[in-house]
């Protein structure tokens, strides 16, 4: 079996020019630079289509830069060490002739080499053909590929046979970026290094889970592509259901690859199905129309610029899941997330049971469970909200509920949000592929999607609608409300 411990300091971006690159990956390689955790013999090669030069693709390094790396963070210094290290090849992705011209250009590359496809994954058999064909493939090199991993079980299955065909699973890197999220990796540490939690993380001690993505961007110029797809594919079939994993999965004997992919293997195959049966009363889905966020007028989903004024694409969806096993048995995990909404809020919200504080006042706090909060936006970090007395000389019986918070922006002395690309780039290098999604977690949620999908359409489930800038759908909040339960606002 292939090896892929080693370290590697040749990276070919396929993709370059595209908006993924432009927007995070080059960004993320810019925060590595600046904390200097980049080796000096790392050589960057970027992939595109048009005639550019090694001058031009350094000049187009910088002007990612500038756009999306706010200008307080930006050395010039750093800039150009960054900038330096890129050199470019044209290639026309579907001619044999361009892996040539690739494989003159590595000639002198240090191998292994580490691919990263930012590009369709309608391309990733051609290029991995490609590859083959001018013996890029060797037994070390690693394969990095985006979600989404198809566009249902079938084709996820397709694009995994063809990478099965030239690389071992050792090699693939499936990239799902919210696991390089800070705050992401820190759950396994809050659940598994504080006794606190984990004597209360079941059914016992939890009421009920949230967990939302709310953005308030739109689909705008990337139309065509969501179109297709739509929310639940988009954001719940990877960056949701692993959030759910992570918080839902036993402890792991290690912190290795093999030991956290196969718990959260288990969790999705634990999930409950949604079937003809449920859907109705356990998933809405909705699209967004004209509105307003902050003052500014926004067009609604289907007034989008090359919208088709008839498409019924989802832009919201809020799910009740169940996982069936000893440890959730009869919790509620909500799952929600939507296109501009009122406000980027990425959380996390545990709601713990209450003990019933009868002593206490019976007020609307008194009957409420202590509730963890994790923020993964607008900042990173952990609050408890925890029950206080209010200072007074008659508030004996009384009592109202405080945060204990940690910022990890504040308390880590972070200059920014790192996208999480970062982190995933550095393990790429290094070999750890313990925060990227294994065939079987892909194949699974894809699975549990479909099913929730044919589900829908085969009892024609109604598609509802929300104004953009607002919270979404009253229906997600029904959702909630029919157990008794409502989603935390701050
Ligand atoms: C991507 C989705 O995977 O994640 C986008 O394709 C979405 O539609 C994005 O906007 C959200 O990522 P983040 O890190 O901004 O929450």
């Amino acid at each position: 079996m292939p090896k892929t411990s080693n370290k590697i300091n040749s990276f070919i971006l396929f993709g370059v020019l595209g908006d993924l690159s432009l927007r995070k990956l080059i960004p993320a390689w810019y925060y590595l630079e600046k904390d200097n955790l980049l080796d000096d013999s790392l050589k960057i090669l970027g992939v595109g289509r048009q005639e550019l030069s090694d001058s031009d693709i350094e000049l187009k390094v910088k002007d990612a830069l500038n756009t999306f790396v706010s200008s307080e963070y930006l050395e010039s210094e750093i800039v150009s060490r960054l900038s330096r290290r890129f050199s470019y090849c044209k290639c026309d992705l579907s001619k044999a002739d361009s892996y040539k011209d690739l494989s003159l250009k590595l000639i002198d590359w240090t191998k292994p080499m580490a691919y990263y496809l930012a590009i369709s994954p309608g391309l990733f058999e051609t290029v991995c053909d490609g590859l083959k064909g001018s013996n890029l493939i060797t037994p070390d090199c690693r394969i990095v590929v985006e979600k989404p991993i198809g566009y249902d079980l079938d084709t996820s299955q397709e694009i995994n046979e063809k990478l099965t065909r030239h690389f071992d699973e050792s090699q693939i890197y499936r990239i799902d970026h919210y696991l390089g999220k800070e705050t992401v990796q820190n759950l396994v540490t809050l659940r598994f290094a504080n006794s606190l939690f984990s004597s209360q993380w079941n059914c016992k001690g939890i009421d009920y889970v949230e967990i939302t993505a709310a953005e308030s961007v739109g689909i705008e110029d990337r139309w065509g592509y969501f179109d297709g797809m739509g929310q639940l594919r988009d954001m719940v079939q990877s960056h949701l259901l692993q959030l759910l994993c992570l918080i839902a999965m036993e402890p792991p004997n290690r912190l290795d690859d093999q030991s956290i992919r196969s718990e959260k293997v288990k969790v999705l195959e634990a999930l409950k199905p949604l079937d003809q049966g449920s859907i109705s009363s356990n998933f809405v889905s909705a699209q967004y129309t004209d509105g307003e966020i902050d003052g500014e007028k926004k067009p609604g989903y289907t007034n989008e610029v090359g919208a088709k004024s008839d498409s019924e694409t989802e832009t919201f969806v809020a799910i009740k899941a169940e996982i069936q096993n000893w440890r959730w048995s009869g919790v509620p995990f909500y799952l929600r997330t939507g296109k501009r909404l009122a406000s980027k809020t990425t959380q996390i919200v545990v709601h713990f049971k209450s003990d019933g504080h009868y002593a206490f006042d019976e007020s609307k706090e008194s009957l409420r469970g202590n509730i963890l909060i994790i923020s993964l936006h607008p900042t990173e970090g952990i609050s408890l909200k925890v029950f206080t007395k209010p200072h007074g000389v008659n508030q004996h019986s009384t009592i109202r509920s405080d945060p204990m918070s940690l910022d990890f922006i504040k308390t880590q002395k972070l200059l920014n949000i790192p996208s999480g690309y970062q982190s995933l780039l550095m393990d790429i290098l290094n070999g750890n592929q313990s925060l990227f999604l294994c065939r079987e977690e892909v194949e699974l949620a894809w699975k549990w999607c479909d099913e929730a999908l044919d589900a829908f359409n085969d009892t024609n489930q109604e598609l509802y609608y929300y104004k953009s800038g607002s919270n979404g759908p009253v229906e997600s909040e029904r959702l909630v409300l029919s157990d008794g339960h409502s989603w935390y606002e701050e």
